[in-house]
């Protein structure tokens, strides 16, 4: 049996849910949240350390701007009523990504969260917010060049967002879309990759553990035989 320490998930399909139920995207992405809140139980239940979640891409800067403002709106009340939460349940929150572009106010409110729950240890939940895999790797190449190091893993490990964390063993993307879409393209070198049919919104605790139980079985093998 595989242990499972590190799941990443891109969740995919809340603009769709949005239109098809409620007839507008942003609604989609606050069902999402639910969504959002319902995995990170989940997670704690099987005892996995690490969850990564793509909430916000490089890319997603092209969207319309109401979007835009309502996706960082949902992120700041989250953090207002969950942060307590997170450290009554002993999780740890990381933020993954450029966070300089984002607005004063929310940033501070980003970093101080990680400052009060840094102690945490049962789940540590990385949120990727502005985050893009290819500006993920300029960073760490220029950190490189700076400190004069050699070009070799260890050194682009140690220096990426996700140093000291685990690679994903298992990554998730909702949405029914098979692409990666510019995530952990370094880190997912040998994760398990499921695409679900279900979109964000729909996705669920059932989902999950089908998930993590298929993942159990599966032999790694690393290029090995
Ligand atoms: C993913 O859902 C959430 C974010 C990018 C923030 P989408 O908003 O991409 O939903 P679809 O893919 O348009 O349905
Ligand atoms: C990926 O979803 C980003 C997040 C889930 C935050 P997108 O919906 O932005 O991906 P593309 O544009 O369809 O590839
Ligand atoms: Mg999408």
């Amino acid at each position: 049996m595989n242990p499972i320490k590190h799941v990443a998930i891109i969740m995919d399909g809340n603009g769709r849910w949005g239109l098809k139920h409620k007839k507008s995207r942003n609604l989609g992405h606050r069902a999402g949240l639910n969504t959002v809140k319902k995995i990170i139980k989940s997670t704690i239940k099987n005892k996995i350390k690490y969850l990564t979640l793509y909430a916000f891409s490089t890319e997603n800067w092209k969207r319309p701007q109401n979007e835009i403002n309502f996706l960082f709106k949902l992120l700041d009340s989250f953090i207002d009523k969950k942060i307590s939460d997170f450290n009554k349940n002993k999780i740890k929150l990381k933020i993954i990504g450029n966070i300089e572009l984002l607005n004063n106010k929310l940033r501070k409110k980003l970093q101080k969260s990680e400052q009060l729950t840094k102690k945490n240890n049962r789940l540590q939940v990385n949120l990727a917010l502005n985050y893009g895999s290819k500006t993920e790797l300029i960073e760490t190449f220029k950190k490189i060049n700076k400190n004069k190091l050699h070009i070799n893993i260890k050194n682009i490990e140690r220096n990426l967002y996700t140093s000291n964390i685990p690679d994903p063993d298992i990554l998730i993307r909702t949405g029914n879309t098979q692409r990666l879409s510019n995530f952990l393209l370094w880190q997912m070198a040998y994760s398990e990759i499921f695409f679900e049919k279900k979109l964000w919104p729909d996705f669920n605790e059932k989902d999950y553990n089908k998930i993590l139980n298929q993942f159990k079985k599966i032999k790694r093998n690393y290029g090995n035989i």
